[in-house]
This record gives C-alpha cells, structure tokens and sequence, in this order.
C-alpha cells in the first residue's frame, strides 16, 4: 500500500500538527511511515497493553524493525486502571533506565487507555518525544488518537493529569478492528453515531458532501460486520469531522463542546454503574436517548429523529437503557461534570437530523422524566 493509497487528515494547531493517515492493511507500513517522516529515527518505545500486545503486537514490532529501527516494547495491563501515575513511573524508569534520548520515538499501539497513557509519557518523558498514535479500537480511531488530549487518572476523578500533546503521526488501520471483542467494537459505534447526530453543528460544515447520519442507515449492514471499503470511508469521515472541531478549538475552550452530545447522562451513567458496568461508548448511546428525549419534551426534536437514533443504536449493538439508578443519585455525577460551568449544566440537544444545539437552564423535572426513561427496566 502506497502513502497515496492512504487518506490523509492533517490538523495544524499552534502547538504543533498532527497527520493521520488512514488505510486498511496500513500498520504493515508503519515502519516506513515513521522513518520517512523522522529519517534521523533510531529507536522506538512500542507501548501496548496485553491483549493488543498478543493480538497486533508482532506485526507492529515487525514493521517498525523492518525499516531498520531498533524497537523496544513495554505492555501494560489491559483496561482503565492503567491509566495511572504509578503505571507512568514504571514507563518513564524502563525508557530513562534504557537510556532512551531525544530523538526516540514514542508509539502507543492500542485502545485509548494505552494511548492516553503513552501520549502523556511521550508528551513528558524528556520534556517530549516524537508520538506516533496506532489506535486499534474504533473508539481510539474515531476519538481519543485525534485531537491530541493525554493524560491519566487520579483518586480525585477520571482525566484529571494530562497534557495537550498533538501526535505529529497517526496510523488508523481499520483491519485491527477484527481481533476487537464485539462489546468494545459496539461501544466505538456509539461514538460513531454521534457524529451522525452532530454533524451538521460542527465547524467548517461540507455542503456538497453525503450526510453521516443516512449513510449509517445505508451501510449499516456492511458496517457491523466490518465490511470494506464501507468501515474505513465511515471511520475517516469521523476522524475529519473531529479534525475540523480541533481546528478552531485545539484547546478545548468552545465548539468541541458538540462532541459531548450524550455525554452529560452518560459520564453520569458511566460513574454509577462502576467498573464493569458499562463500557463508555454504551453510556454515551444511553445518554444520548437521554438527551434525544429531552429535546423531545421541549419540543426541539421531532419524534421521528429520536426514533432514528434508537434505531440506529440498537442495530449497532448498543443499549438503551441501564435501570438501577434513580435520577436522584445521578445529579451529583451530572453537576459534576466538565460542562457544568457557572453552576448551569449545558445540555447537547439535537434539533433536525445531524444538527444539535447547546441549550442551558433545562427544567430539572424535564432531565428527570428522561433519566426515569433511560434507567428504569422495559416495560
Ligand atoms: N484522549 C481523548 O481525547 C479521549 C477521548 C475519548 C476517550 N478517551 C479515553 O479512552 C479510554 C477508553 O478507550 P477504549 O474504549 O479504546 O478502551 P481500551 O483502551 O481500554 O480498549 C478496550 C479493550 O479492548 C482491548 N483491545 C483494544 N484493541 C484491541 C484489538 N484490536 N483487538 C483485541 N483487543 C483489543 C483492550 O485490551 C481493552 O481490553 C478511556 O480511558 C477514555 O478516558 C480519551
Ligand atoms: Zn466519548
């Protein structure tokens, strides 16, 4: 595969540019992709966890050694308790303890855990190394390789230590999504159908380009079952629509706010249910039905759209419901969350299809009639 057969999204921020570069079959060319853009590149810190280590991780480690680098890897356990400082420590002693140097390379082969990890070891280690992002969920794909934001958990709260850090080189291959457990793959379609939600809202709008939203309806079958070359122009048409938002807002100060349509319940969602419970992306698809239903009793939302997104979410593979928690004990997680600024929580309403609005000082009774809908088991 050529580097004219890949798609490129390049993203110029002020604190530096980020390229992606999306193909199915594209990690065999990791290697080359990297020394091209980093001739004087003489080793590479593959950071993984241990299921895409045992999946993806040779192939990785093979094409960055065929190009002639010399490649040192370090795997951490599998899932969100390794976002951690101790887990940063024991990356910053192996890389200083190897004596790694300035014009080493950082890549984070993995989900958003590994690359939230590794990006801020990469964004810190020696005051920043070159990173190369190889998401291998959908989530990472379409999300967290884009945009730049780093960073590990603390006792206090989720994402509280990090960095903006852009990485100047990301490799999507959308073939890594075979080997992904089918919960983790539905979970990456939520976010997906988020952008269909919101496209029309966000920056830099394409008239002339085919709408997101119908276009999941089309291809949904082929999509599900990962077929190409559906999956791959669905996924770079999400990395381009995140790209045009980190554009004008590289620091996340105002439109990037679009993007957490479904977001305010989910985290909410997400915080109560616990470790286990639900997986993030089926949080969001149940905070977006939230919101959807929200919007509806406000009359923002005709019911025909909500109905399309329910649609879409459950042909996806992704939940509608989570009952357990009450309203009541969501409310604190809700205020709590990063949109609440002045006290008045800022919810992500859709309004047509592929449209939302930011809509404040919502009825509290309006947001609990949909939370009662969202956490209370099927009738
Ligand atoms: N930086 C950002 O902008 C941003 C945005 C959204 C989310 N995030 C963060 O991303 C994290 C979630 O990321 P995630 O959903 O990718 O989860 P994850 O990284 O935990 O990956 C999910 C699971 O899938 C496994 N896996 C990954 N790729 C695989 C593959 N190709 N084959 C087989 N197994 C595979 C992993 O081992 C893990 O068990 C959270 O910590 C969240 O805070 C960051
Ligand atoms: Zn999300």
């Amino acid at each position: 595969m050529s580097q004219a057969e890949m798609d490129a999204v390049t993203i110029e921020t002020p604190t530096g540019d980020s390229r992606i570069l999306i193909g199915a079959g594209s990690l065999a060319e990791l290697g080359r992709l990297v020394t091209e853009r980093w001739p004087g590149a003489r080793t590479a810190w593959l950071i993984s966890d241990d299921a895409v280590q045992r999946a993806h991780g040779p192939a990785a480690a093979a094409a960055l050694a065929a190009a002639g680098l010399t490649v040192n890897v370090f795997t951490v356990p599998a899932g969100e308790a390794s976002k951690s400082l101790a887990e940063v420590g024991r990356l910053y002693d192996w890389m200083l303890g190897g004596n790694a140097g300035r014009s080493d390379l950082v890549v984070a082969l993995g989900g958003g855990v590994v690359g939230d990890l590794a990006g801020f070891v990469a964004a810190t280690c020696l005051r920043g190394l070159a990173l190369i992002q190889v998401p291998t969920t959908l989530l990472a794909m379409v999300d967290s390789s884009v945009g730049g934001k780093t960073g590990v958990n603390h006792a206090a709260g989720k994402n509280l230590i990090g960095a903006f850090y852009q990485p100047p080189l990301v490799v999507v291959d959308p073939a890594l999504l075979g080997t992904l457990p089918p919960r983790e793959l539905a979970a990456g379609w939520a976010e997906v159908i988020k952008y269909g939600m919101i496209e029309g809202a966000l920056p830099d709008p394409r008239p002339g380009e085919r709408p997101l939203l119908p276009w999941l309806e089309t291809d949904a079958d082929d999509l599900v079952r990962l077929a190409e070359p559906a999956t791959t122009a669905v996924i770079r048409r999400c990395i381009d629509l995140k790209a045009r938002v980190v554009r004008v807002d590289p620091l996340e100060q105002g439109p990037r706010a679009l993007l957490n349509y479904g977001h305010t319940a989910g985290h909410a969602l997400e915080a109560v249910a616990g470790y286990g419970g639900l997986l993030h992306g089926e949080a969001v698809a149940i905070g977006m039905r939230a919101a959807a239903g929200i919007a509806a009793t406000l009359d923002l939302c005709p019911s025909a759209l909500v109905e399309r997104q329910q649609a879409l979410v459950r042909r996806f593979g992704l939940p509608e419901r989570f009952a357990g928690p009450t309203p009541a004990e969501l409310w604190p997680y809700m205020r709590r969350d990063k949109k609440a600024t002045a006290g008045a929580l800022r919810w992500v309403l859709p309004t047509a299809p592929g449209h939302v609005e930011i809509v404040r000082g919502v009825d509290e009774a309006v947001v609990d009639r949909a939370l009662a809908l969202v956490t209370t088991r099927d009738a």
